[in-house]
């Protein structure tokens, strides 16, 4: 079994689910590959954050502030990078400079420029194995999804619809954190959050936003700071696009709605995706993580929407039952898988077994800075 060493560089919400898949790779008894972390790094070194990587990681044996500290530790061969979105340009760039492998996080850069940034340090360090974390593709509904994706098994697409829907901010008295601070989540707001994971399959699947309508909403444009002052909240809470959506094998153009929503009552964190195609049809929404709605149709018959239950058919074999329910931490052990995997084997068993790519995140950019556009000038905006 080979070892990969890592190192950790924001030890927050992020860091610590890495930790936890690092721990649980015994589940993955098909790789010849597994993480150990080695040096973590934060901002400050505080209890209790750090103290519980200290008492769970017994392998760590770097702990710093100063990230450009860890880049330097020549026993760490690849970083986890989960900090702010303010700090993706410079900090992904140093670990491409240090010669690290990295797994990034969305939004893969704060805005176009720094994601353009990023992809030019990609290209002069081709040596680098570096991709971007979103882990809602693994989920085995969502696999299964890309089978029929692969397979061709939707005909024609009439419609595609995906999202990623909170209700974390529905409260306005929930204090502000840095993902609702402009200099730091970026202009983007909800969509630079939420989007990338949103736009997974759709990227995936090959399809190309052509154009975007975009209406964005900052519903609470107040909040308390940590010392209990009212301050202003300047991100979107909210984003619905109506794209033109093409499918470069067939050339054909369908409609594709994304949303992305801090502030959706009902919701706790519900991605979806629904493909409605001539020949089949499929949804699946993470409110119901084990259930994925089919429906296929033959010109005349039934439309039946079928459910099937889903269990733990992964893409990287798990020593857990096939018929056991699947959850958001063993969609996190498999992005890690791919990841590993991939940087061993230099691909992967299927293409949606796939982590997210650093063109892929371009795509994102495009869309996302097209949508501001739109959203300011109230009209639809190529996506170039
Ligand atoms: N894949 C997902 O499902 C998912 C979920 C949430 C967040 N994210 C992404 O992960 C990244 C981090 O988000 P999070 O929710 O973990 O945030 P977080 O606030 O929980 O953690 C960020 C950490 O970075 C540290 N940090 C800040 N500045 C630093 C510096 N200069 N040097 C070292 N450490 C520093 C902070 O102290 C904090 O511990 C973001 O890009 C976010 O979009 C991904």
């Amino acid at each position: 079994m080979r070892t990969v060493r890592f190192g950790i560089i924001g030890c927050g919400m992020m860091g610590r689910e890495f930790a936890s898949a690092a721990a649980r790779w015994m589940h993955l008894p098909q790789m010849t590959v597994r993480p150990e972390i080695v040096a973590i790094c934060n901002r400050t070194l505080a209890a209790p954050k750090i103290d519980w990587f200290k008492e769970h990681v017994s392998t760590l044996e770097q702990v710093t502030s100063d990230y450009r500290e860890l880049l330097g530790n020549p026993d760490v061969e690849a970083v986890y990078v989960a900090v702010p979105h303010h700090l993706h340009e410079e900090f992904y760039l140093e670990a491409l400079e240090s010669g690290k492998h990295l797994m990034g996080e969305k939004p893969f850069g704060i805005d176009r420029s720094a994601n353009d940034a990023i992809l030019a340090g990609i290209e002069r360090h081709p040596d680098c194995f570096v991709r971007c974390a979103s882990q809602f593709i693994f989920f085995p509904a969502v696999q299964k999804i890309g089978a029929m994706l692969e397979a061709d098994a939707f005909g024609r697409i009439i419609e595609v619809n995906a999202g990623f829907l909170h209700c974390s901010d529905l409260n306005p008295d929930k204090r502000i954190n840095w993902k609702r601070v402009l200099e730091f989540n970026g202009a983007y707001g909800c969509l630079g959050d939420l989007g990338p994971h949103a736009c997974t399959v759709p990227l995936r699947a090959g399809w190309v936003p052509l154009n975007v309508r975009a209406v964005l909403s900052n519903i609470v444009p107040e909040r308390l700071d940590d010392q209990g002052r009212r301050v202003s909240c300047e991100t979107w809470d909210n984003a619905t696009l109506l794209c033109d959506m093409k499918a470069p094998n067939s050339g054909e153009v369908f409609p594709f709605t994304l949303k992305t929503q801090r502030i959706a009552p009902g919701q706790k964190n519900n991605w979806y995706i629904e493909i409605l195609g001539t020949q089949a049809s499929a949804r699946f929404s993470l409110n119901e993580a084990n259930a994925l709605d089919v429906l296929e149709y033959e010109p005349g018959g039934e439309q039946t929407w079928g459910r099937i239950n889903m269990g733990h058919e992964v893409a990287y074999r798990s020593i857990t039952s096939e018929i056991f329910q699947f959850g958001v931490p063993d969609a996190i052990l498999q992005m890690w898988a791919a990841f590993l995997y991939e940087l061993e084997h230099g691909d992967v068993p299927s293409s949606f077994a796939r982590c997210v790519t650093p063109a892929e995140s371009v795509l994102w950019h495009r869309l996302f800075t097209a949508a501001l556009q739109s959203h300011a000038d109230g009209s639809t905006i190529s996506v170039t």
